[in-house]
């Protein structure tokens, strides 16, 4: 892949947070030669094959139409170990078995390496006590519903594996072959950063919507123009210069290094991808105290890499739109370190869009703990010999 270096870069602490580059030639040959000019660079297959060997892909789902995951699943790269985390119904028809049938299917066919696990299953809520890991848990002592957690479960089997770096891609994706630049966004990432705690994130350079006059190419989501603004304004808050940086927030294809995604306390649901970016603001903009020495001094890499690919999915419509801006802004506004002005902002803009009544403050979503400390192995022993929906091929 033949890409920008990073052309502008705003810090923040101990953080370098990338603006947006461009992906020049989506496969630029096997040898990592110089490109033709300094302001690229060229990330060789070997290299880009190298790191997806030590990457997990998660593919969160919950009642996706199984045409769709079968393409996702034909676009991850070969040596990526796919994991898929699911939310499906089983009843009355068992969505979950069909997923994990058609997994099976391409597994035997092309010889890949997966694990597949029902997000409600006992015996994962059983290994999740026992290691005492239980932030993550409902009321009812199972893992609650949400993206959040599902994405959760995911990095925990993929640390289980012993990846390296975790790459995350929603379940409805109409292009495989996008799913495919994902992950070498991901793989090149994480091939020019320069610490071991690093975040690639994509952004789409269209997200296509039918109208009465055909395809429109939109650049932006109806959430995410508004939550970067936001973002953005957090930055420019503490560094007393606007900017329009942060481009990815609600931006639901990502990779994260195991070392970094250890580290950070997640938010639920579809809050998780702008509270990524807080929580990497609150631990490591060095405006509060932080255990996580070591990343200080390393540095944390935030990249936003925009793809050639067009992304469609699946439009949901505007049932859970509501929701996504209260998350989103809610996730900042609930943030220890948020300005009280932006607070003042944020409730008029979420009551300017009917979110919240007067009088009212965005919902306080539940916070999933850091996992550096568990007992994977421990864990890893409990969800093998209890967990009936867990299956591994390859
Ligand atoms: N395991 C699991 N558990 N997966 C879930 C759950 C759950 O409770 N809820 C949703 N998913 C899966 C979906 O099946 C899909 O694969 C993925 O999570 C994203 O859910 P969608 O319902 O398709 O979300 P969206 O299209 O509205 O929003 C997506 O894009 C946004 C950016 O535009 C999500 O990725 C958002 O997180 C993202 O911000």
């Amino acid at each position: 892949m033949q890409l920008d270096v990073p052309r502008y870069t705003e810090r923040f602490g101990a953080i370098s947070l990338h603006g947006v580059q461009r992906v020049y030639e989506l496969d630029s040959g096997f040898i990592d030669a110089n490109s033709a000019s300094e302001a690229l660079r060229r990330i060789g297959n070997e290299q880009i094959f190298q790191i997806e060997r030590k990457m997990a892909i998660v593919i969160p789902i919950k009642g996706e139409r199984l045409k769709l995951l079968e393409g996702v699943l034909s676009g991850i790269p070969h040596d990526c170990l796919t994991i898929i985390v699911s939310n499906s119904p089983r009843q009355p028809v068992d969505r979950y078995k069909l997923e994990k049938d058609s997994l099976e299917q391409f597994n035997r066919f092309v010889g890949k390496s997966s694990l597949i696990l029902h997000q409600k299953d006992p015996g994962l809520s059983d290994a999740l006590r026992e290691i005492g890991y239980m932030s993550i848990f409902d009321s009812d002592g199972m893992v609650r519903n949400g993206k959040a957690e599902g994405m959760m479960v995911g990095m925990l089997l993929a640390k289980m594996a012993g990846k390296e770096y975790v790459g995350f891609i929603d379940a409805d994706n109409y292009v495989p072959g996008a799913v495919n630049e994902y992950v070498k966004i991901f793989a090149s990432g994480i091939a020019m950063s320069n610490t071991p705690y690093t975040m690639v994130r994509v952004s789409w350079i269209y997200k296509p919507k039918v109208s009465e006059s055909g395809l429109y190419f939109s650049k932006w989501g109806r959430v995410s123009e508004i939550t970067n603004q936001y973002l953005n304004s957090m930055v420019s808050y503490y560094t007393g210069f606007e900017t329009e940086v942060m481009r990815t927030g609600n931006s639901g294809e990502h990779c994260i290094s195991m070392k970094l995604a250890e580290l950070l306390t997640y938010s639920s649901g579809f809050s998780v991808e702008p509270y990524e970016i807080v929580n990497v603001l609150e631990e490591f903009g060095g405006i509060i105290p932080t255990e996580n020495q070591e990343a200080m001094d390393k540095g944390i890499e935030i990249m936003q890499v925009e793809t050639r690919n067009p992304h469609f999915h699946e439009e949901k419509g505007d049932v859970h739109l509501k929701e996504m801006f209260n998350g989103s802004l809610g996730c900042i506004y609930h943030s220890k370190i948020c300005p009280p002005k932006l607070r003042e902002k944020i409730i008029e803009e979420l009551r300017g869009k009917n979110v919240i009544d007067e009088g009212q403050i965005p919902d306080l979503l539940q916070k999933i703990s850091p996992f550096k400390n568990i007992e994977i192995s421990q864990f890893s022993k409990i969800l093998h010999s209890r967990a009936t929906s867990f299956a591994y091929s390859g």
